[in-house]
Protein backbone atom coordinates (compact mmCIF):
# COMPACT_ATOMS: atom_id res chain seq x y z
CA UNK A 1 0.00 0.00 0.00
CA UNK A 2 1.37 3.25 -0.83
CA UNK A 3 2.10 5.89 1.83
CA UNK A 4 0.59 8.99 1.17
CA UNK A 5 2.93 10.78 3.46
CA UNK A 6 6.13 9.52 1.57
CA UNK A 7 8.11 12.40 0.04
CA UNK A 8 10.71 10.04 -1.79
CA UNK A 9 11.42 11.56 -5.44
CA UNK A 10 9.88 14.90 -5.02
CA UNK A 11 11.44 17.76 -5.75
CA UNK A 12 11.21 20.39 -3.42
CA UNK A 13 13.03 23.79 -3.01
CA UNK A 14 13.91 25.33 0.56
CA UNK A 15 14.34 29.01 0.82
CA UNK A 16 15.83 30.38 3.74
CA UNK A 17 17.93 26.94 4.07
CA UNK A 18 21.01 28.39 6.00
CA UNK A 19 19.20 28.67 8.73
CA UNK A 20 16.72 27.82 11.43
CA UNK A 21 13.14 26.70 10.20
CA UNK A 22 14.51 26.65 6.63
CA UNK A 23 17.36 24.27 7.01
CA UNK A 24 15.27 21.82 9.40
CA UNK A 25 12.70 21.83 6.89
CA UNK A 26 15.53 20.54 3.90
CA UNK A 27 16.77 18.29 6.65
CA UNK A 28 13.43 16.43 7.15
CA UNK A 29 12.37 16.55 3.97
CA UNK A 30 15.69 15.07 2.98
CA UNK A 31 14.71 12.33 5.78
CA UNK A 32 11.21 11.84 4.20
CA UNK A 33 12.73 10.58 0.67
CA UNK A 34 12.70 14.30 -1.43
CA UNK A 35 15.70 15.79 -3.26
CA UNK A 36 15.96 19.06 -2.12
CA UNK A 37 17.70 22.44 -3.31
CA UNK A 38 18.43 24.70 -0.86
CA UNK A 39 19.07 28.19 -0.95
CA UNK A 40 20.27 31.19 1.26
CA UNK A 41 22.73 33.75 1.41
CA UNK A 42 25.54 32.19 3.57
CA UNK A 43 27.44 30.07 1.61
CA UNK A 44 29.28 28.87 4.71
CA UNK A 45 26.14 28.17 6.93
CA UNK A 46 24.12 26.89 3.59
CA UNK A 47 27.58 24.11 2.93
CA UNK A 48 26.23 23.16 6.65
CA UNK A 49 22.59 22.25 6.15
CA UNK A 50 23.90 20.17 2.96
CA UNK A 51 26.54 17.92 4.66
CA UNK A 52 23.23 17.29 6.79
CA UNK A 53 20.81 16.57 4.30
CA UNK A 54 20.13 12.56 3.93
CA UNK A 55 20.25 10.74 0.62
CA UNK A 56 21.67 11.90 -2.68
CA UNK A 57 20.90 14.64 -5.78
CA UNK A 58 20.47 17.50 -3.84
CA UNK A 59 21.09 21.17 -4.76
CA UNK A 60 22.36 24.09 -3.46
CA UNK A 61 22.38 27.27 -4.73
CA UNK A 62 24.00 30.82 -2.73
CA UNK A 63 21.32 33.92 -3.44
CA UNK A 64 20.38 36.78 -2.27
CA UNK A 65 16.84 36.77 -2.88
CA UNK A 66 16.32 40.35 -3.07
CA UNK A 67 18.95 40.73 -5.72
CA UNK A 68 17.19 40.64 -8.95
CA UNK A 69 20.23 39.46 -10.67
CA UNK A 70 20.51 36.35 -8.20
CA UNK A 71 17.11 35.66 -8.13
CA UNK A 72 16.66 35.12 -12.12
CA UNK A 73 20.08 33.01 -12.00
CA UNK A 74 18.11 30.66 -9.16
CA UNK A 75 15.11 30.55 -11.31
CA UNK A 76 17.13 29.64 -14.32
CA UNK A 77 19.07 27.13 -12.46
CA UNK A 78 16.60 25.75 -10.87
CA UNK A 79 15.15 22.21 -11.89
CA UNK A 80 11.14 22.12 -11.64
CA UNK A 81 9.77 21.03 -8.33
CA UNK A 82 6.89 19.72 -6.72
CA UNK A 83 7.34 21.81 -3.80
CA UNK A 84 8.56 24.97 -2.35
CA UNK A 85 8.85 26.09 0.87
CA UNK A 86 9.61 29.59 1.17
CA UNK A 87 10.86 30.22 4.63
CA UNK A 88 13.80 33.12 4.07
CA UNK A 89 12.78 36.29 6.03
CA UNK A 90 13.70 39.34 8.43
CA UNK A 91 12.24 40.67 11.22
CA UNK A 92 12.68 44.46 12.72
CA UNK A 93 11.56 45.07 16.30
CA UNK A 94 10.37 48.49 16.32
CA UNK A 95 7.28 50.26 17.86
CA UNK A 96 4.94 51.74 15.24
CA UNK A 97 6.36 55.50 15.92
CA UNK A 98 9.70 54.78 15.26
CA UNK A 99 8.88 52.66 11.51
CA UNK A 100 10.58 54.45 8.88
CA UNK A 101 10.47 53.62 4.80
CA UNK A 102 13.76 52.72 4.85
CA UNK A 103 13.30 49.70 7.45
CA UNK A 104 9.57 49.07 6.13
CA UNK A 105 11.03 48.82 2.39
CA UNK A 106 13.76 46.29 3.76
CA UNK A 107 11.63 43.88 5.60
CA UNK A 108 8.87 44.30 2.70
CA UNK A 109 11.64 43.07 0.02
CA UNK A 110 12.64 40.35 2.03
CA UNK A 111 9.71 39.15 3.47
CA UNK A 112 6.96 39.61 0.96
CA UNK A 113 7.98 40.81 -2.58
CA UNK A 114 11.02 38.17 -2.70
CA UNK A 115 8.61 35.20 -2.03
CA UNK A 116 6.28 35.98 -4.45
CA UNK A 117 8.29 36.92 -7.40
CA UNK A 118 10.60 33.68 -7.06
CA UNK A 119 7.34 31.84 -6.74
CA UNK A 120 5.55 33.79 -10.31
CA UNK A 121 9.20 33.13 -11.74
CA UNK A 122 9.31 29.54 -11.14
CA UNK A 123 5.64 29.44 -12.40
CA UNK A 124 6.51 31.46 -15.49
CA UNK A 125 9.43 29.13 -16.11
CA UNK A 126 6.91 26.03 -15.51
CA UNK A 127 9.09 24.75 -13.13
CA UNK A 128 6.35 23.87 -10.75
CA UNK A 129 4.63 20.69 -11.46
CA UNK A 130 0.81 19.62 -11.37
CA UNK A 131 0.21 18.68 -7.98
CA UNK A 132 2.95 20.73 -6.46
CA UNK A 133 2.70 22.13 -2.79
CA UNK A 134 3.30 26.17 -2.47
CA UNK A 135 4.46 26.95 0.93
CA UNK A 136 4.91 30.28 2.32
CA UNK A 137 6.18 30.70 6.13
CA UNK A 138 4.39 33.52 7.25
CA UNK A 139 3.91 34.13 11.17
CA UNK A 140 0.98 34.41 13.49
CA UNK A 141 2.01 38.12 14.02
CA UNK A 142 -0.45 39.90 11.57
CA UNK A 143 -2.40 36.52 10.32
CA UNK A 144 -4.04 35.61 13.70
CA UNK A 145 -2.76 37.88 16.79
CA UNK A 146 -1.02 41.56 17.00
CA UNK A 147 2.58 41.62 18.66
CA UNK A 148 3.58 45.19 19.83
CA UNK A 149 6.56 46.15 17.84
CA UNK A 150 6.06 44.02 15.25
CA UNK A 151 4.20 46.17 13.24
CA UNK A 152 6.29 46.17 9.80
CA UNK A 153 6.65 42.78 10.04
CA UNK A 154 3.23 41.78 10.92
CA UNK A 155 2.24 43.65 7.68
CA UNK A 156 4.59 41.62 5.72
CA UNK A 157 3.06 37.99 7.01
CA UNK A 158 -0.30 38.71 6.24
CA UNK A 159 0.16 40.09 3.00
CA UNK A 160 1.50 36.72 1.91
CA UNK A 161 -1.84 35.59 3.85
CA UNK A 162 -3.79 37.77 1.61
CA UNK A 163 -1.90 36.76 -1.73
CA UNK A 164 -2.23 32.99 -1.00
CA UNK A 165 -5.94 32.80 -1.28
CA UNK A 166 -5.84 34.44 -4.62
CA UNK A 167 -2.71 32.20 -5.57
CA UNK A 168 -4.75 29.29 -4.61
CA UNK A 169 -7.50 30.27 -6.71
CA UNK A 170 -5.33 30.41 -9.88
CA UNK A 171 -3.19 27.38 -9.40
CA UNK A 172 -6.47 25.26 -8.63
CA UNK A 173 -6.96 23.95 -11.99
CA UNK A 174 -3.29 22.85 -11.97
CA UNK A 175 -3.79 20.79 -9.32
CA UNK A 176 -1.14 23.04 -7.16
CA UNK A 177 -2.10 24.07 -3.94
CA UNK A 178 -0.76 27.12 -2.05
CA UNK A 179 -1.11 27.30 1.91
CA UNK A 180 0.68 29.70 4.78
CA UNK A 181 2.71 28.01 7.93
CA UNK A 182 1.80 30.60 10.24
CA UNK A 183 4.18 29.72 13.77
CA UNK A 184 4.46 31.17 17.10
CA UNK A 185 7.94 31.69 18.36
CA UNK A 186 10.09 29.41 17.59
CA UNK A 187 14.36 28.74 19.02
CA UNK A 188 15.92 29.92 15.94
CA UNK A 189 18.56 32.84 15.55
CA UNK A 190 15.61 34.83 14.61
CA UNK A 191 14.32 34.79 17.94
CA UNK A 192 18.11 34.53 20.04
CA UNK A 193 19.78 37.15 17.57
CA UNK A 194 17.08 39.22 15.64
CA UNK A 195 14.26 39.71 18.61
CA UNK A 196 16.35 39.59 21.63
CA UNK A 197 18.01 42.45 20.23
CA UNK A 198 14.98 44.80 21.28
CA UNK A 199 13.50 42.06 23.87
CA UNK A 200 15.25 41.26 27.23
CA UNK A 201 15.92 37.84 28.44
CA UNK A 202 13.43 38.31 30.80
CA UNK A 203 10.81 39.50 28.74
CA UNK A 204 11.45 36.45 26.14
CA UNK A 205 10.93 33.98 29.11
CA UNK A 206 8.07 35.90 30.36
CA UNK A 207 6.31 35.23 26.86
CA UNK A 208 7.40 31.89 26.38
CA UNK A 209 4.74 31.51 29.62
CA UNK A 210 1.76 32.32 27.54
CA UNK A 211 2.57 29.35 25.55
CA UNK A 212 0.49 26.01 26.95
CA UNK A 213 3.10 23.94 25.41
CA UNK A 214 6.11 26.57 25.57
CA UNK A 215 8.32 27.68 22.35
CA UNK A 216 8.41 25.54 19.50
CA UNK A 217 11.55 23.78 17.93
CA UNK A 218 12.41 24.21 14.38
CA UNK A 219 11.80 20.35 14.17
CA UNK A 220 7.87 20.93 15.38
CA UNK A 221 7.63 22.98 12.12
CA UNK A 222 9.30 21.32 9.70
CA UNK A 223 7.09 17.72 10.49
CA UNK A 224 4.29 19.69 9.15
CA UNK A 225 6.09 21.59 6.62
CA UNK A 226 7.18 17.79 5.78
CA UNK A 227 3.52 16.75 5.62
CA UNK A 228 1.96 19.79 3.51
CA UNK A 229 4.51 19.07 0.63
CA UNK A 230 3.10 15.33 0.53
CA UNK A 231 -0.27 13.83 -1.23
CA UNK A 232 -1.44 13.33 2.30
CA UNK A 233 -1.78 17.14 2.87
CA UNK A 234 -3.57 17.32 -0.81
CA UNK A 235 -6.74 18.85 -0.24
CA UNK A 236 -5.38 21.45 1.70
CA UNK A 237 -5.18 25.10 -0.19
CA UNK A 238 -5.85 28.59 0.62
CA UNK A 239 -5.32 28.42 4.31
CA UNK A 240 -3.29 29.89 7.42
CA UNK A 241 -2.20 26.90 9.13
CA UNK A 242 -1.77 28.10 12.80
CA UNK A 243 1.32 26.54 14.60
CA UNK A 244 1.69 27.46 18.06
CA UNK A 245 1.93 25.13 20.66
CA UNK A 246 -1.43 26.84 22.02
CA UNK A 247 -0.39 30.77 22.23
CA UNK A 248 -3.49 31.76 19.93
CA UNK A 249 -5.87 29.48 21.34
CA UNK A 250 -6.48 31.72 24.43
N1 LIG B 1 11.56 31.86 14.67
C1 LIG B 1 10.33 32.27 14.89
O1 LIG B 1 9.92 32.44 16.05
C2 LIG B 1 9.38 32.50 13.74
C3 LIG B 1 8.03 32.67 14.05
C4 LIG B 1 7.12 32.88 13.02
C5 LIG B 1 7.57 32.92 11.72
N2 LIG B 1 8.88 32.77 11.43
C6 LIG B 1 9.29 32.84 10.03
O2 LIG B 1 9.98 31.65 9.68
C7 LIG B 1 10.91 31.94 8.64
C8 LIG B 1 12.28 31.40 9.04
O3 LIG B 1 12.69 32.09 10.21
P1 LIG B 1 13.80 31.50 11.20
O4 LIG B 1 13.28 31.68 12.55
O5 LIG B 1 14.25 30.18 10.72
O6 LIG B 1 14.93 32.62 10.97
P2 LIG B 1 16.50 32.53 10.81
O7 LIG B 1 17.05 31.40 11.58
O8 LIG B 1 16.98 33.90 11.10
O9 LIG B 1 16.67 32.21 9.25
C9 LIG B 1 16.30 33.16 8.29
C10 LIG B 1 16.71 32.63 6.94
O10 LIG B 1 16.30 33.57 5.93
C11 LIG B 1 17.39 33.79 5.05
N3 LIG B 1 17.32 35.10 4.44
C12 LIG B 1 17.07 36.30 5.04
N4 LIG B 1 17.14 37.29 4.14
C13 LIG B 1 17.42 36.72 2.95
C14 LIG B 1 17.62 37.22 1.63
N5 LIG B 1 17.57 38.54 1.35
N6 LIG B 1 17.91 36.34 0.64
C15 LIG B 1 17.99 35.03 0.91
N7 LIG B 1 17.82 34.49 2.12
C16 LIG B 1 17.54 35.33 3.13
C17 LIG B 1 18.63 33.65 5.93
O11 LIG B 1 19.73 33.40 5.10
P3 LIG B 1 21.26 33.77 5.54
O12 LIG B 1 21.36 33.47 7.00
O13 LIG B 1 22.04 32.85 4.70
O14 LIG B 1 21.45 35.21 5.24
C18 LIG B 1 18.22 32.46 6.78
O15 LIG B 1 18.47 31.25 6.10
C19 LIG B 1 10.89 33.45 8.44
O16 LIG B 1 10.09 33.77 7.32
C20 LIG B 1 10.24 33.97 9.71
O17 LIG B 1 9.59 35.19 9.51
C21 LIG B 1 9.81 32.56 12.42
Amino acid sequence: MSNPFDLTAKSILVTGASSGIGKQSAITLSQQGAIVTITGRNEENLNQTFTALSGSGHQKIVADLTNETELAALIANAAAFDGIVLAAGIVKVLPFRFINKAEMKSIYETNYEAPILLTQGLLKAKKINKKASILFISSISGVKVGLVANSMYSGTKAALSGITKTLALEMAPQQIRVNTLAPGMVRTEMVTGGVSDAVSKEALSEDEKLYPLGYGNPEDIASTVSFLMSDAARWITGTDIIIDGGYSCK
